[in-house]
């Protein structure tokens, strides 16, 4: 059965560090729609060009736009045998499509990291990315220092100020937050305390995919 896993959790609950890890060790790949739109920002694509002011403010991007990046994306090959979903989705016409996308394949595994609002916050204030590579530094790293992949220097994301993410937040309890209830009612969902070191974070994850794959074996019969 693949492993069709979806992350969710507000902005600095970890999505993206646990969802790197996760997909190293097992071999599926991260698709992270932070990541995808940022990396359109960068090298000045027409999608990436009108995502820039939107992302800036801490608003969302269209549903129409995701979901055709995200559709595209799960259909490559290298996703056929399962993915990491770290962004995707934050509303509910999000999730939905989604479903119709996922319509033929095995059932998403959801796991919801739960982390306090005054926890995020500090986080989100003292994250630094790589310039050159965008990698996300590893936890307590500092602005100024050098990447630990590329050497490239560590900057602040621009959408990481504290009025952006002040919205962010809010934009995240309107738009995107229902969709835990939309999720809760599956037997594949869980959700898990974010508010603990990485590895410990990591070990949760790794019991709630196994004990929400058992779940999903049960829908299969
Ligand atoms: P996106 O890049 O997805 O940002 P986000 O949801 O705001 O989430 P973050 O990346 O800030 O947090 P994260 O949960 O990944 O945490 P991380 O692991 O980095 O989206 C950016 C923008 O793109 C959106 O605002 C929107 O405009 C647009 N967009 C993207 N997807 C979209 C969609 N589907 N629809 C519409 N628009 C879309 O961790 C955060 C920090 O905490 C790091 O410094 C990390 O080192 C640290 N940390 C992680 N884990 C721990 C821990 N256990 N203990 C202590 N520190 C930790
Ligand atoms: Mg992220």
């Amino acid at each position: 059965m693949a492993l069709n896993l979806l992350m969710l959790g507000p902005p600095g609950a970890g999505k993206g560090t646990q969802a790197e890890r996760f997909a190293k060790e097992r071999r599926i790949p991260k698709i992270s729609t932070g990541d995808i739109l940022r990396e359109a920002v960068a090298t000045k694509t027409e999608v990436g060009q009108r995502a820039k002011a939107i992302m800036d403010r801490g608003e969302l991007v269209s549903d129409e736009v995701m979901i055709g990046i995200v559709r595209e994306r799960l259909e490559r090959p290298d996703a056929v045998s399962g993915f990491v979903l770290d962004g995707f989705p934050r509303t509910v016409a999000q999730a939905a499509a989604l479903d119709r996308i996922m319509a033929e394949r095995d059932p998403l595994i959801v796991v919801d990291i739960v982390v306090p609002e005054d926890e995020l916050v500090r986080r989100l204030g003292t994250r630094s990315i790589c310039r050159l590579c965008g990698t996300g530094a590893s936890v307590g790293s500092t602005v100024g220092a050098a990447c630990g992949k590329c050497g490239g220097r560590l900057v602040q994301r621009t959408d990481d100020n504290q009025a952006v993410v002040l919205e962010r937040l809010k934009v995240y309890h309107r738009q995107s937050e229902p969709l835990v209830e939309y999720y809760r009612v599956r037997p594949t969902f869980r959700s898990i305390d974010g508010a603990q070191p990485p590895d410990r974070v990591a070990a949760d994850l790794a019991a709630a995919i196994a004990a929400a794959g058992n779940g999903a074996a049960g829908v299969q019969g």
